[in-house]
């Protein structure tokens, strides 16, 4: 933190016993959205023409204003994390084919930041005939551009030939120095799997689970490891079933624990609708499980279903208990989710990625004005944005959190 942002941040303390946020202390790339503005309106919509779809523009402001300043600021703690410069740029963009989908993960060892394509997109023509692919950008090249809001055409988005081809993968994380990523599986002999791969040329992988005593998963989901014990945490839901992939799920969709020296498979919670993305707080006390249930895929939507972020209580034996509501998203379903070093919460939504402090409380958003599934960290200061037909490149003053059992 830079003594300009202490001073900042002792101001808005100051401040706010004084006076609101005053707009002369807000970034440039950042606005203020005053919450009351929109307690009650003047007028509302029924669910079939206003609903988790539909994009909430604010009294006062419109969907150009929205996307001119991308930051939005709810709650004056959000200043601390973006910092007096943040920055957004658009580095890439696919316009029929969702390349940028989710499995955002930053490789410290090559600074660059991999991600992975929609294997469920019938546009993409992915899932059963063919695997979504994993894909790379260099850091270096997206910093280079970091000043302009769109510099399309000036990333090189590079494809990783993994060998043996991971199949569908979805979600990453760092592990041991590679790379371990879901696969969702395809078809009804091709299971879903654990994958790590060597963030490296061969690219080469291997198979460390495939099965839970037999039987197929339905199609891993997110993957998480725990950073104090190392352990593997992972989602299996049914996405590969309801986008026609895999066949009709064997097991209720729930979050395991793997513990690869072992070998032990172990369930650690269920009771969910579609239990999406997987994080812990950096102290690794919290887990944080994202519940997609409002979204079934080529089955529809239903709204009175979950889009919720479940928090629980990590035991020192690895177990989860105490399981709460953190929050619910107004706008599509909170799909991947990360914490920042301090513990506050981040989560792709309909609209872009919506943080939260650690007691739940809505306190900013990274405003890109369409479904925003899955981003990540790259250390401090950096973040990609995966939103589908577009990929961005953020500045900020946070940090993430980084896991890795050696490196
Ligand atoms: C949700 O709202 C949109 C309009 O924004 C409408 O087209 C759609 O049909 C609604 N969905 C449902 C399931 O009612
Ligand atoms: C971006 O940075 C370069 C080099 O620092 C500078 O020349 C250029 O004017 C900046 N562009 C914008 C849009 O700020
Ligand atoms: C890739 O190959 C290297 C060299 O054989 C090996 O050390 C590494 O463990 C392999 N990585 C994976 C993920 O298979
Ligand atoms: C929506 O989900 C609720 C709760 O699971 C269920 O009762 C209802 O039948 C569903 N509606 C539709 C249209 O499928």
């Amino acid at each position: 933190m830079t003594p300009q942002v202490s001073s900042l941040a002792t101001l808005l303390l100051l401040g706010s016993f004084l006076a609101p946020v005053s707009s002369s202390e807000i970034p440039v790339q950042a606005q203020l959205i005053d919450q009351r503005a929109f307690n009650v309106l003047a007028t509302t919509q029924p669910p079939t023409e206003f609903n988790a779809t539909s994009l909430f523009v604010p009294p006062g402001s419109t969907g150009d204003s929205l996307a001119h300043k991308p930051f939005h600021v709810y709650d004056e703690e959000f200043l601390k994390i973006i910092g007096e410069t943040p920055t957004l740029t658009r580095i890439a963009h696919s316009p029929k084919d969702p390349l940028f989908h989710e499995a955002v993960v930053w490789s410290k060892r090559t600074d660059e930041v991999f991600f992975v394509q929609n294997a469920g997109a019938k546009d993409a023509g992915t899932g059963l005939e063919k695997s979504a692919i994993i894909e790379k950008i260099s850091l270096a090249d997206a910093a280079a551009v970091s000043n302009k809001s769109d510099a399309v055409g000036l990333v090189d988005v590079t494809t990783v030939p993994s060998s043996p081809m991971v199949l569908n993968p979805n979600g990453a994380t760092n592990y041991r120095g590679q790379i371990i990523f879901t696969g969702e599986g395809q078809g009804d002999n091709e299971p879903p799997a654990l994958w790590v791969m060597n963030p490296k040329s061969p690219y080469n992988t291997t198979v460390i689970l495939n099965n839970y005593f037999g039987r197929q998963f339905n199609s891993l989901n997110d993957v998480a490891i725990h950073p104090k014990h190392k352990d593997i945490y992972f989602t299996d839901t049914i996405y590969g079933y309801v986008q026609d992939f895999r066949p009709a799920p064997g097991l209720q969709d729930q979050v395991y624990r793997f513990n690869p020296e072992t070998g032990a498979v172990t369930v650690v919670a269920d009771g969910f609708d579609h239990p999406n993305g997987l994080t812990f707080s950096p102290d690794g006390k919290h887990a944080y499980v994202t519940d997609t249930g409002i979204n079934s895929g080529f089955f529809g939507l239903n709204f009175t279903r979950p889009a919720s972020i479940y928090r629980f209580d990590v035991k020192d034996d690895g177990t989860l208990e105490s399981r709460k509501t953190f929050a619910f998203v107004h706008s599509g379903a909170p799909d991947g989710v990360h914490c920042d070093s301090k513990g506050n919460v981040y989560a792709g939504c309909g609209d872009g990625v919506h943080v939260w402090n650690p007691s739940g409380k809505l306190i900013g958003k990274i405003y890109v004005g369409s479904t925003a599934a899955n981003f990540n960290f790259a250390g401090e200061g950096r973040m990609v944005i995966c939103a589908e037909t577009d990929l961005y490149y953020a500045t900020l003053a946070a940090a993430g959190t980084y896991v890795d059992s050696e490196m």
